[in-house]
């Protein structure tokens, strides 16, 4: 009885082969609508234009700055591009903590720190006299007007900083650099997480044309036709879509597949009702479904002979991490630190449920990638697409099953695209240093 009782909650979770088709279908129609020109300022996938026309053809080169903002770290790096197609050389990095207070703090304070840590790692590089242009990898949603103009539309994950969304990141950073007067840079290129993925895999298999991110918070991009695109002008060739598929269901399109454990977390977070499919799937949310599922089995006496703890009551103690440690050497750290009792009977449950719960965010990656892929086939007018991702993220390259469940489901859910999946190295650092490197060759042909 215990066990048909605690599978009729895993079984909110177990997504059928129809329902994810499902989900993938309601995604590609929401990609056309955040596509739309009329209709894009109400879809919940935004499909925002990158103004990144072209993946790197190899005859790009110099030294540029990096920063990347919005992932697990905020790092500074120092990148060298030489001509050559298998090298795109990561000079230096340093890891600078943004402190919790800070990214809920104003947007001044943020950017002045984001500036000292440029400064100081200019210094340490003896590049402080130098003025080089910069690559700004920052994971949220913009509104691109060019490539140095990006207008944050709303803060998503763990940052809520004052007098940010509405503005342009370039001119706060900018005018943060002036405050010190101190150094300069050069010119500034703005790249979402997922374009510096792609554009980072670019260099190593041309055939790299999307970007996906499965980490603190989940999305993709890809090339899409500019015909497509009617947002901008032109017609000929292809631009890169960053598509915001995190905000998928803020139209209250996935309220079927939700379960009560979801609708708690978004409740809980510190933006309700913003980035539904993101919150079901990506690292900052995966551990804190976990423990209230853990608590729901544990009130019901279905674990731990009822007895909860103070620990597993509290939020965000059950980390995401955790979910792919629980392995058997694993499980007695872990539930010793949650203040547990447990015998081995809690144990095989409690790995159940990890099981159940990353495979359900695996699964529906992997719906949301098939809309993709199934959308790029059709444009292109193509009977099979063959196609790499470039992919980064804590959840994907820790989790031990992830990757291999993802790929699984989409060769299902896609059966007509042939799909490699590349890990992104040093992702965003190179990624953006290679956007800026692709905008100057592309202005210099131009002239
Ligand atoms: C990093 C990239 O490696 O991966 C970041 O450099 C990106 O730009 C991040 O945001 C995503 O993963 P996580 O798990 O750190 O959010
Ligand atoms: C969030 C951001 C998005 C970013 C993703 C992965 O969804 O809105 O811009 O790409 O996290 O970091």
């Amino acid at each position: 009885v215990r066990r048909l009782l605690v599978q009729a909650y895993l079984d909110l979770f177990c997504l059928s082969q129809e329902k994810l088709r499902q989900v993938s279908g309601q995604l590609k129609k929401d990609m056309v609508r955040g596509l739309g020109k009329h209709t894009h300022h109400k879809a919940p996938v935004k499909m925002l234009p990158s103004f990144v026309r072209a993946t790197p053809d190899g005859t790009e080169k110099g030294d540029f700055l990096a920063l990347d903002l919005g992932g697990t770290n905020f790092r500074v790096l120092h990148v060298r591009v030489v001509e050559d197609l298998q090298k795109v050389l990561k000079m230096d990095s340093q890891i600078c903590a943004i402190p919790k207070e800070m990214m809920l703090g104003t947007g001044q304070q943020l950017f002045d720190h984001i500036a000292k840590c440029l400064s100081d790692f200019l210094v340490s590089q003896d590049l402080k006299g130098q003025t080089l242009p910069l690559g700004f990898t920052f994971s949220f949603p913009c509104e691109q007007k060019e490539i140095d103009k990006s207008i944050l539309i709303r803060w998503t994950k763990g940052f809520n900083c004052s007098g940010v969304e509405g503005e342009d990141v370039v001119k706060l950073l900018k005018e943060a650099i002036h405050r010190r007067g101190d150094f300069d840079i050069g010119s500034v290129a703005m790249v979402n997480d997922t374009v510096g993925t792609m554009m980072s895999c670019g260099y190593r298999d041309q055939s790299c044309e999307i970007g996906m991110i499965i980490g603190t918070g989940t999305n993709a991009c890809y090339m899409e036709e500019m015909k497509n695109v009617k947002r901008v002008e032109g017609e000929d060739g292809r631009m890169c879509i960053n598509t915001e598929w995190g905000g998928f269901g803020d139209d209250g399109s996935l309220r079927g597949i939700q379960t009560e454990f979801d609708l708690e977390v978004d409740k809980t977070s510190i933006n309700p009702g913003v980035h539904t499919f993101e919150k079901m799937i990506s690292g900052m949310y995966l551990g804190e479904i976990v423990r209230l599922l853990l608590l729901k089995l544990t009130e019901d006496k279905l674990l731990f002979e009822g007895q909860t703890s103070e620990t597993l009551r509290t939020p965000e103690s059950f980390l995401t991490k955790f979910i792919s440690e629980l392995s058997e050497e694993g499980k007695q750290p872990i539930l010793s630190q949650l203040n547990l009792k447990w015998n081995e009977v809690d144990a095989h449950v409690v790995r159940l449920v990890c099981d159940t719960v990353s495979s359900r965010s695996a699964r529906l990656c992997a719906a949301a990638l098939a809309a993709i892929a199934n959308h790029m086939r059709v444009s292109r007018k193509l009977d099979r697409l063959k196609t790499t991702v470039g992919v980064d993220g804590t959840v994907y390259r820790k989790h031990p099953n992830f990757s291999e469940e993802l790929q699984e489901t989409v060769r299902l859910l896609a059966p007509k695209c042939d799909i490699t999946f590349l890990v992104s190295e040093d992702g965003s650092g190179k990624g953006a240093a290679m956007v800026t490197a692709v905008a100057q060759r592309l202005a210099l042909q131009s002239r």
